[in-house]
């Protein structure tokens, strides 16, 4: 009950526009407290949304009730304009170490196809505001996809990542044999889905997965200096920019280009774009309006 409180008054306090009391409503709404995530605002000026799973016990297994808590939250911190970035994160020994293997263990083929089992994690990659995953511990199996549906991945020194699917008789379904492969290519990829094997967090910057490896007890604050850094960026344009990079996963060279200029050329009809220009010619910071 106190965690409830605690979320419901954080997003309150911003309820001076409309958008964030609809927020806080639903919020109220959807379920009442979080029982598996805690949510909060971090920063300076609060404009980052932060996501911690809550489920020590199972090393931040991702069940069910987890997953659809997470899609509220983002819901939530899409819907806040305050709100420039968002960190999701763990503990110090598990950022998640996979789909809940007791939640699934007796379901059988039926149920999983006719009822799309898994389908709704896809919804941390839908997300248009940048989305950064701070790891520490293991992140294995759905834990590792959920990383891979960020935009950037920090990891602390001892982080492990693994597709351990294999030794389970399965394989990845959210996503790991996809984006793995295209964030470290075919031959570790193909390594670690057949065998089950993790990588430490330097292997994982080495083959690109991650982009920064900090000590573990630095790289949560480092996730939300680098939101900090985005939010403080205009999120119009950050959206924009979000938009284009994700093309590059989905069209051919020759398409991803068409619409980077497209959305290049939309920078154009935003106040922001000239804003930017404006402030260094007159060498100055730029005061982004989101608009
Ligand atoms: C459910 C889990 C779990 C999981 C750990 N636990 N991982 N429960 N689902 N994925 C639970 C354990 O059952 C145990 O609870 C508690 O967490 C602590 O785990 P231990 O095994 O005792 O800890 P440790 O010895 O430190 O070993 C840590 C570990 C190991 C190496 C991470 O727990 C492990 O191998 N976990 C499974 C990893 C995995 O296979 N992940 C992929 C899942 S399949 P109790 O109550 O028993 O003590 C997957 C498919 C995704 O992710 C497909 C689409 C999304």
């Amino acid at each position: 009950m106190a965690a409830f409180c605690r979320t419901a008054a954080l997003l309150l306090q911003h309820t001076k526009k409309s958008s964030c009391a609809l927020i806080a409503a639903r919020t109220y709404s959807s379920g009442g407290q979080f029982q598996h995530i805690i949510v909060d605002r971090k920063g300076e000026k609060q404009n980052v949304g932060f996501i911690q799973l809550n489920r020590p016990k199972a090393l931040n297994a991702l069940c069910d009730g987890l997953m659809t808590e997470m899609g509220q939250a983002l819901d939530a911190f899409e819907e806040d304009k305050q709100i420039g970035a968002i960190v999701i994160t763990g503990s110090e020994k598990a950022f998640a170490a996979g789909a809940d293997i007791k939640e699934m263990q007796n379901r059988n083929f039926q149920e999983c196809y006719a009822g799309n089992f898994l389908a709704h994690w896809n919804k941390v990659s839908l997300v248009r505001k940048p989305v950064i995953a701070a790891v520490n511990g293991f992140a294995l199996g759905g834990g590792c996809e959920l990383a891979m549906m960020c935009d950037i991945i920090y990891a602390g020194e001892k982080a492990q990542f693994a597709q351990p699917e294999i030794l389970l008789g399965t394989i990845p379904g959210a996503g790991g044999t996809q984006r793995l492969t295209r964030a470290v290519g075919k031959s570790l990829a193909m390594e670690l889905v057949l065998t089950g094997d993790r990588i430490s967090a330097q292997e994982a910057k080495l083959a690109g997965l991650v982009s920064k490896v900090y000590p573990a007890d630095q790289v949560v604050q480092e996730a939300i200096k680098c939101g900090e850094k985005i939010a403080g960026n205009s999120k119009l344009v950050c959206i924009m920019a979000k938009e284009a990079v994700n093309a590059a996963f989905e069209l051919t060279l020759a398409e991803g280009n068409r619409m980077e200029k497209r959305l290049f050329h939309a920078t154009f009809a935003t106040d922001d774009r000239k804003e930017g220009m404006t402030a260094f010619v007159e060498k100055r910071k730029a005061a982004f309006t989101d608009k």
